[in-house]
């Protein structure tokens, strides 16, 4: 077990766990928002920034990615953080000022828009797309071919496997920003992504007749779980 202090409070937790699963146990609120509990974190939003003391040093990590250590002081809430997660929603919000998700955050935090705009961007890089697909889905549909911040060109490109995908839209609510999004018209689901769209064939209820759930999808299900795609012809609302 590992012993450190969050916010003067002596927590003692198991070896592994990351600062913000320690403070979460212990009834202390960190925000975040690339976060997942059921995905591997990225540290890649900012959000979560807390400062850590440890031997005579001091600074600001990302909460989410950083493991518990003997000794190490942890404080979320001093001025230095409230400034760090300032700025990290502002040039969020300056760059996604339509995202409800960040707008929520920001007021929960009471962060107001910044007085700038940057360039609009759909995409932040959080990766919760290409992380849900890969782990949750177990599709790895999802890629993205520059990630870098602070290349010379960080324009994130989500590129969608049309082969590998399977339409099931997780990714679309796993998005914070919508910058990939789906609609359902007649037969057809169409995923949109920053670099294009693709389209898929929904599949008919053999009962009711109504459009319920893309082919692939279901077709991916039937391989999986091992039972017949016939198993997949009547719509949940139709099943007994
Ligand atoms: Fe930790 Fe985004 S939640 S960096």
């Amino acid at each position: 077990m590992i012993k450190l202090t969050i916010d003067s409070r002596t927590i003692e937790i198991e070896e592994g766990t990351t600062l913000l699963e320690a403070a979460k146990r212990a009834g202390i609120y960190i925000p975040t928002l690339c976060y997942h509990e059921a995905l591997t974190p990225i540290g890649s939003c900012r959000v979560c920034i807390v400062e850590v003391a440890s031997n005579g040093k001091s600074g600001l990590t990302a909460a989410c990615t950083y493991p518990v250590e003997p000794g190490l002081k942890v404080i979320t809430n001093s001025e230095k953080v409230s400034e760090a997660r300032r700025l990290a929603l502002e040039l969020l919000l300056a760059q996604h000022p339509h995202s409800v998700r960040i707008q929520r955050l920001a007021q929960k935090l009471g962060v107001n828009p910044p007085p700038f705009t940057l360039e609009e961007k759909e995409c932040i890089l959080c990766q919760l797309c290409t992380r849900t697909c890969r782990e949750i889905v177990g599709a790895s549909a999802i890629s993205f071919i520059s990630p870098g911040l602070g290349r010379e060109n960080n324009e994130a490109q989500i590129e969608v496997s049309q082969i590998k995908c399977i339409a099931c839209g997780s990714c679309c609510y796993a998005c914070p920003t919508q910058a990939i999004s789906m609609e359902d018209s007649g037969d057809t689901r169409t995923i949109c992504t920053p670099s294009g769209q693709m389209e898929f064939k929904l599949k008919r209820c053999n009962n009711c007749g109504r459009y319920w759930a893309p082919q692939k999808q279901l077709e991916y299900m039937a391989e999986k779980s091992g039972l017949e795609l016939a198993a997949f012809d009547l719509c949940t609302d139709c099943r007994d």
